[in-house]
């Protein structure tokens, strides 16, 4: 086949139609535990394939410049050899840096991690927004002023917006909410601010020949200090309680950013695989308001949680708690029929869920029923559980989610909590007036015996008291989960 210009194109629509296609499949398999695997294998040869085409353009694109015999090309050139280079270069960079990084990352710090991540595609949309500017791919004109405006702004807005998602997630910067007076005003005189620049970017950005005006250069760049403001306002706005639901939104915005930045750049891949982030980092963000039984707009507008994320609980209002040990429990689990586990965020802090499979394993040899239900929000990130449990191999088919296990825990013998708090509390069903009320629950309770594993009576991650605790049929076993779970893998063995 000849290499023609027409030839090398088609080759890399194809390219990316199928990068598009083995996107789309990967965010299919993603969704099943059973098919997540193949969910990664498939975005990864997209993205290896999507990135040999794209390299590919930027060479072809040099070498068709080095032999155009126009002058106005040639001014431009560049060596098909020196653009291979740099973008070589820069992808070693960007290697070195997100390798070791990605390699030593706790589960628990991968909220902050994604967030960290976003501000870089922030940052980019920003970058490819100012260079679109100065040098338009394509006619310029009105229409590619307001992808420039929209891209420059949600890229600013993600890179503020990320940087102080992770600040507050790492404990770098306190998670409690900043709220300013008249905050909601602010925000939406930013935004109409925003509109008023934009049109006026519209129109006097460009003078002939779509050469951008010093006028435009001044909106441009007071539009993008406008998204830095608004980034940073509107995420300290919002308390540490709510931040997983903000990075799933910042996920979803730098989506967008990508999106408008393949507009920019006329890149259909980035358009499709910037609308696939963005609309699934909606969802998601939709499926953990609604598990946490709260408005979108209200997470938005932000204002809700705690400083210090966890409070020392007093125990007047609610009597006395009981205690056992590890001994007491492994024999309570010896004479049960069924047992359910629901881990939460302790499991994954403790790195308990190693000894919990062995748990599972042994008391399954020996006919107990054991399953473990999911809350959608348990942990700190969506999924959080289901990996921890797929990592220490427990079967997939005796995890369940909340919905699937809720009905059956008034027929459990044993149910064990472990290091989970907010998820199981039976406040957020009982008491109107609670900070978690209407939040659906894993109801816990019901069985006949319930064993808490935390280290003492302190509250959950929204800051509110847990009535379960102090319930006539729960008992307390207090300590390190993992190391309480092995004292009864002990027990059990002896
Ligand atoms: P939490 O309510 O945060 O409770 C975790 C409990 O684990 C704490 O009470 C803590 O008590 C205990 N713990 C911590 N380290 C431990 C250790 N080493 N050993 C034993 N226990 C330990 O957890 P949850 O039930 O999983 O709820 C998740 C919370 O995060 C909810 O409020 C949810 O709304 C919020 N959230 C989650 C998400 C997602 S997507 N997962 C999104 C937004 C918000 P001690 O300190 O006494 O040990």
């Amino acid at each position: 086949m000849l290499l023609t210009t027409e030839n090398i194109d088609q080759l890399i629509v194809g390219a990316y139609i199928v990068a598009g296609v083995l996107f789309i499949l990967s965010l299919a398999g993603l969704s099943k535990q059973t098919t997540a695997r193949m969910g990664n294998i498939a975005g990864m040869i997209g993205m290896v394939l999507a990135l040999i085409a794209t390299i590919s353009a930027s060479v072809w694109d040099s070498y068709l410049a080095s032999v155009d015999p126009d002058p106005l090309v040639q001014a431009t050139r560049q060596s098909p050899l020196m653009t291979l280079a740099l973008i070589v270069a820069v992808l070693l960079i960007g290697a070195l840096i997100g390798t070791p990084i990605a390699r030593k990352v706790e589960m628990t710090q991968m909220p902050e991690l994604i967030a960290i991540f976003h501000s870089f595609v922030g940052m980019a949309a920003v970058l490819v927004g100012f260079n679109s500017f100065a040098v338009p791919d394509g006619a310029g004109g009105p229409v590619h002023l307001v992808e420039v405006a929209l891209g420059v702004l949600i890229g600013a807005y993600t890179f503020t917006g990320s940087v102080i998602a992770y600040l507050k997630l790492s404990a770098k910067m306190s998670s409690a909410p900043l709220t300013l007076p008249g905050r909601n005003i602010l925000n939406l005189f930013g935004f109409v601010l925003f509109f008023a620049l934009m049109i006026w970017f519209t129109i006097s950005g460009t003078g002939a020949d779509h050469e951008p005006t010093t006028l435009g250069w001044i909106l441009i760049i007071a539009i993008a200090a406008i998204g830095f403001l608004l980034g940073f306002h509107m995420v300290a706005a919002i308390g540490g309680g709510d931040m997983p639901v903000v990075v799933s939104m910042l996920n979803s915005y730098s989506g967008w950013a990508a999106a408008a930045a393949g507009f920019m750049l006329n890149n259909n891949l980035l358009i499709i695989t910037g609308s696939l982030v963005g609309s699934s980092g909606a969802i998601l963000s939709y499926i953990m308001c609604r598990a946490m039984n709260r408005s979108f707009i209200s997470v938005i507008l932000g204002g809700f949680g705690v400083d210090t994320g966890t409070v020392a609980a007093s125990s007047d209002e609610h009597g006395e708690h009981r205690e056992i040990d590890a001994a007491g429990a492994a024999e309570m689990l010896r004479n049960a029929r069924s047992v359910i586990i629901t881990p939460g965020y302790g499991m994954a802090v403790a790195k308990a869920q190693y000894p919990v499979a062995e748990i599972t394993s042994k008391l399954r040899a020996q006919g107990v029923n054991v399953r473990f239900g999911v809350h959608p929000v348990a942990g700190r990130l969506p999924g959080h559980m289901n990996v921890l449990l797929a990592e220490a191999n427990v079967p997939y088919d005796i995890v369940l989610e909340m919905d699937e296990i809720n009905e059956d825990f008034a027929e459990t013998d044993v149910v064990l909590v472990i290091g989970a708090n907010d998820t199981v509390n039976p406040a957020a069903l009982d008491d109107p007036g609670s900070p978690i009320a209407g939040m659906p629950v894993l109801e816990v309770w019901k069985a006949e015996n319930v064993i808490v594993f935390k280290r003492s009576m302190a509250t959950g991650y929204a800051g509110v008291q847990n009535p379960l605790f102090f319930k006539e049929n729960t008992q307390m076993l207090f300590g390190d989960a993992k190391q309480r779970v092995e004292d009864i893998l002990r027990s059990l063995d002896s």
